[in-house]
C-alpha cells in the first residue's frame, strides 16, 4: 500500500494566516501540521508517499521534508493547481500508485490514540474497494455522515446533511484497493465544482465494496481548518505532550520505531537537532546523544 497526503486546498477559512503560508505548514503547537498526517501514514506502515500540494508551496514542502530518505521514506511530490476536490488526489496519484492499494489522508487531519497503528494495519490488509474511518462527533451536519444498518455496516454516506442520519462522521482518512482508484475518474464535479470523495465512496458503497472502521472513544480525531480548531488542536497536543513527556507525531521517532531507520541514522538526525527545543531533546534522548 502506498500513501497519498493531500496538502493543497485554499485554506480560505484560515485567512489571513494562509495568505502566504500553506495551511498544512502552520504550527500545531510545536511542529508543522503536516507532521501529524504524515506520521499516521508512517504508523500504518507506508514508506512510499506522494505529497500533493499547490505549486506555490511546493518548495516549502520540499525544504521541510526533502525526499524523505533521512526518515527511510520515499517521498514524491505532485501539484494540484486548483482545489478541484479531494477525489482528484486519486486521479493525480494513480500513476504513483502503480499496482498498489492506496491510503489517502488529508493534510489537515490529526489522528491520535492507542491501538491506531494496529487498526490501520488490519484495515490495510483487508481493503477491497474502499475503507473509510468513522468517528462520533457532536456536529455531524458539518461532515460526510455514515448511514449504518442495524449491524453497523455502511449503507450510504450523506454529505453535510441538515438532518444527520447518525453521529458518525467520515474522517479524512481513506483506503482504496488499486482497482477502486479508477472510480475517481467516473464522477463529475459537484454543484460547488469539486470532485467529491463522498461520490467515489458512494459508488463503491452501491457495489457493496465499501466498509467503515469505527475509531472508538480511545482515539482523537481533529482537523485544523479554522482558527479555533487550529488552536484547540495545539492545546490538545500541548496538554498530552507536557503531561506524558512524550511527543505526538515526532517523525524521527516514528521512523525509528517503525524500523524505517536504524540507530546510526537516528543519531545523525539527533545531531542535527539542538537541545534548545523539547522536540530536539526528545529525539536526542531517544538516540542517547
Ligand atoms: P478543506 O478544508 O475542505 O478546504 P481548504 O483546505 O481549501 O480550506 P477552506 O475550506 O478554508 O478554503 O480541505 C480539506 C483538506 O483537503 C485540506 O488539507 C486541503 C485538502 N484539499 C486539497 O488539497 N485539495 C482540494 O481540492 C480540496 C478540496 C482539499
Amino acid at each position: 500500500m502506498r500513501g497519498i497526503l493531500l496538502a493543497g486546498g485554499s485554506g480560505t477559512r484560515l485567512l489571513p494566516l494562509t495568505t502566504i503560508s500553506s495551511k498544512q505548514l502552520l504550527p500545531i503547537y510545536d511542529k508543522p501540521l503536516v507532521y501529524y498526517p504524515l506520521s499516521v501514514l508512517m504508523l500504518a506502515g507506508m514508506r512510499e508517499i506522494l505529497v500533493i500540494t499547490n505549486s506555490s508551496h511546493l518548495d516549502a514542502f520540499r525544504a521541510l521534508l526533502g525526499d524523505g530518505s533521512h526518515l527511510g521514506l520515499d517521498l514524491r511530490y505532485a501539484v494540484q493547481d486548483e482545489p478541484r476536490g479531494i477525489a482528484e488526489a486519486l486521479v493525480i496519484g494513480r500513476e504513483f500508485a502503480g499496482d498498489e492499494d492506496v491510503c489517502l489522508i488529508l493534510g489537515d487531519n490529526i489522528f491520535y490514540g492507542q491501538g491506531l497503528p494496529a487498526t490501520l494495519h488490519r484495515a490495510a490488509r483487508e481493503v477491497d474497494g474502499c475503507t473509510v474511518f468513522g468517528y462520533p462527533v457532536s456536529d455531524p451536519e458539518r461532515y460526510g455522515v455514515a448511514v449504518l444498518d442495524a449491524g453497523g455496516e455502511l449503507v450510504d454516506i450523506v454529505e453535510k446533511p441538515a438532518d444527520p442520519p447518525s453521529n458518525i462522521a467520515v474522517t479524512g482518512l481513506y483506503m482504496y484497493s488499486n482497482d477502486a482508484l479508477a472510480y475517481a475518474e467516473k464522477i463529475s464535479p459537484s454543484a460547488r465544482g469539486e470532485l467529491e470523495i463522498s461520490d467515489v465512496n458512494r459508488l463503491l458503497v452501491q457495489e457493496g465494496r465499501s466498509r467503515i472502521v469505527q475509531l472508538g472513544r480511545g482515539n482523537a480525531w481533529l482537523d485544523a481548518g479554522t482558527h479555533d480548531s487550529l488552536m484547540e488542536a495545539s492545546q490538545y497536543v500541548q496538554v498530552l505532550q507536557k503531561r506524558q513527556g512524550m511527543q505526538i507525531a515526532c517523525l524521527e521517532e516514528t521512523a525509528f520505531r517503525m524500523g524505517f531507520i536504524g540507530m546510526d541514522q537516528l543519531r545523525e538526525l539527533a545531531d542535527r537537532l539542538t537541545t534548545g527545543s523539547v522536540y530536539g531533546r526528545h529525539v536526542r534522548a531517544l538516540a542517547r546523544v
